[in-house]
């Protein structure tokens, strides 16, 4: 699969989920001059500038696009709003009707400025990928839902045994305009586009195969369609024993592990030729010292057979020293120099 070539080029490159944010002073300095986050996702300048922070900062191996998965219902015209210590604050929504007469091109010209910030990451990137993303669908419909990140989901999960054929409408509308959104990202310059389906874990067997699967599977067979040539990283969290149903039928050619897996996987991946990605989870890197030296070490090896990209097993979080993700990059760059 030649693509893979441009993900690995025979090092472990090395990126961190949400590498642009809170844990930078750059970040924070930034953040003031817009006062709610969506309005800072759309500053095409500001939005680039924030992409290259970590990059700069750190020369990490990819460039993440700054912006975020619940872009996609404010342009469907849900009202989100980002409340400092809170989160995401999205007006909740209930059923299909409420988007009988949004018209899906209206909304994907919405994300112009998205569009922009990758024009501009297009000329600025140099040598490194640039990686676009979505949500995927079941996890952008958990935040439309409950109105933003729930402990129990109890909303969305009571509308899937009440009214499932309504959520599978649902399901499909929020399926469609993410393929539109990335091949739109595609087209304006991105070169891997991932989908973050961190809410995965939620569901049982029929529901992973009828919510997960169906709708990833789908956004993949678009995007190969048409450009069969771009990289898709998946990254359906907590899937457990799942994960394996979600190999065999999405076909990623990226797997972006959380912290819990099964070491199947790894001889899977290798028959299959996915790249994985993973795995360090983010409390280790935030406490530092010999066990985040052990842990990043340990992770080497473990995939050192594998075609493996360095990550973490969910998001970097605002408390991480800025000297433990130094530390986590000289570690893997001595394993990269003794290849
Ligand atoms: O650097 C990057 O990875 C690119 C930017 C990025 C953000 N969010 C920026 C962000 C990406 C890829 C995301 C994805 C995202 N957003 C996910 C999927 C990944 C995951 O973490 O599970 C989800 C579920 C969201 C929704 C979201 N956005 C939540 C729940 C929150 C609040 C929690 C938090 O970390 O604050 C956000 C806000 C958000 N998205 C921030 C950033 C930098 C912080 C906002 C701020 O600075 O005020």
């Amino acid at each position: 699969m030649n693509n893979l070539k441009i993900l690995t080029k025979n090092k472990t490159p090395v990126w961190f989920m949400r590498q642009a944010g809170r844990y930078l002073p750059e970040y924070r300095k930034i953040r003031k001059k817009e006062k709610n986050f969506i309005d800072l996702c759309f500053n095409s300048e500001l939005a680039a500038e924030i992409s290259l922070q970590p990059i700069r900062r750190f020369n990490f191996d990819f460039i993440i696009l700054f912006s975020d998965i619940l872009v996609v219902p404010y342009a469907l015209g849900q009202k989100v709003d980002f409340k400092e210590s809170i989160g995401p604050v999205l007006k909740k929504i209930s059923c299909f009707k409420d988007f009988e007469f949004v018209n899906v091109y209206e909304s994907i010209e919405k994300l112009n400025p998205v569009m922009n910030t990758i024009k501009i990451l297009k000329k600025e990137k140099k040598n490194k990928n640039l990686i676009g993303f979505c949500g995927g669908p079941f996890t952008v419909l958990t935040y439309m839902f409950e109105g933003g990140t729930s402990k129990t989901h109890g909303l969305i999960k009571k509308k899937i045994k009440a009214e499932r054929e309504d959520f599978k409408k649902l399901l499909d509308f929020i399926t469609e305009i993410s393929i539109l959104y990335l091949k739109e990202q595609i087209v304006n310059g991105v070169d891997i586009v991932k989908i973050f389906e961190s809410w995965a874990g939620l569901l049982s067997k029929d529901d992973y195969n009828d919510f997960i699967i169906e709708p990833n599977k789908k956004i993949q067979k678009a995007i190969k369609e048409s450009y069969p040539k771009i990289p898709l990283i998946f990254f359906p969290r907590e899937s457990k024993k799942e994960i394996f149903n979600f190999l065999e039928r999405v076909e990623p050619d990226v797997l972006s592990l959380d912290k819990k897996i099964d070491t199947k996987i790894l001889e899977i991946a290798k028959k299959k030729k996915i790249v994985l990605q993973g795995n360090l989870d983010p409390l280790i890197l935030i406490d530092g010292g010999k066990k985040l030296e052990d842990e990043v070490k340990k992770i080497m090896l473990q995939f050192s057979k594998n075609e493996h990209i360095f990550n973490l097993s969910h998001g970097i979080l605002p408390s991480t020293p800025l000297d433990n993700v130094k530390k986590t990059l000289e570690i893997i760059n001595k394993f990269n120099e003794a290849k």
